[in-house]
């Protein structure tokens, strides 16, 4: 069943160079309404568990070390089609692929800092926004 929220996080390189205001601002530019928002530094088993599905991928330790590497911002996010209409926002995953105008190509420089992260299916969007959020931070 299609729901309207997803889950995303500002990653470390954005927070650290400068760019989470103007981020926000795209993403509330584009139609989506923060519901939850936090702004934290993961420890490795909270990184490791919440990319648990890419745990045998040769870039899962790369991936963990630069997503503790420094503060995030973490937020639920609604909007019609929200999913779908937000990995338009942000663009493809390698930056230099990602079309011209979005969140990746505009503040990404690699691969692995890809300044932000966009659920990819409505189930992971409920599971990621209860990782980071208890029923108690959800509205
Ligand atoms: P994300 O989950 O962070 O929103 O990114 P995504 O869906 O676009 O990409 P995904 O396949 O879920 O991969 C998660 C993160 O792992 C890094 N990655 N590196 N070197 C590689 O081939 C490779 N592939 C993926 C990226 O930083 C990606 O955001
Ligand atoms: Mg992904």
């Amino acid at each position: 069943m299609a729901t309207n929220r997803t889950f995303t996080m500002i990653k470390p390189d954005a927070v650290t160079n400068g760019h989470t205001g103007a981020i926000l601002n795209d993403i509330i530019s584009a139609g989506f309404k923060i519901i939850s928002m936090k702004y934290i530094q993961l420890s490795e088993i909270s990184a490791g568990n919440f990319y648990a599905v890419h745990k045998e991928r040769p870039f899962y330790g790369d991936l963990v070390k630069f997503m503790t590497s420094g503060p995030i911002v973490a937020a639920i996010l609604e909007k019609e089609n929200a999913v779908e209409d937000f990995r338009s926002l942000i663009g493809a995953t390698d930056p230099s692929k990602a079309t011209e105008g979005t969140i990746r190509s505009k503040y990404a420089k690699s691969i692995d800092a890809n300044a932000i992260h966009g659920s990819d299916s409505d189930e992971n969007a409920e599971i990621e926004g209860n990782f980071f959020f208890s029923q108690f931070e959800r509205f």
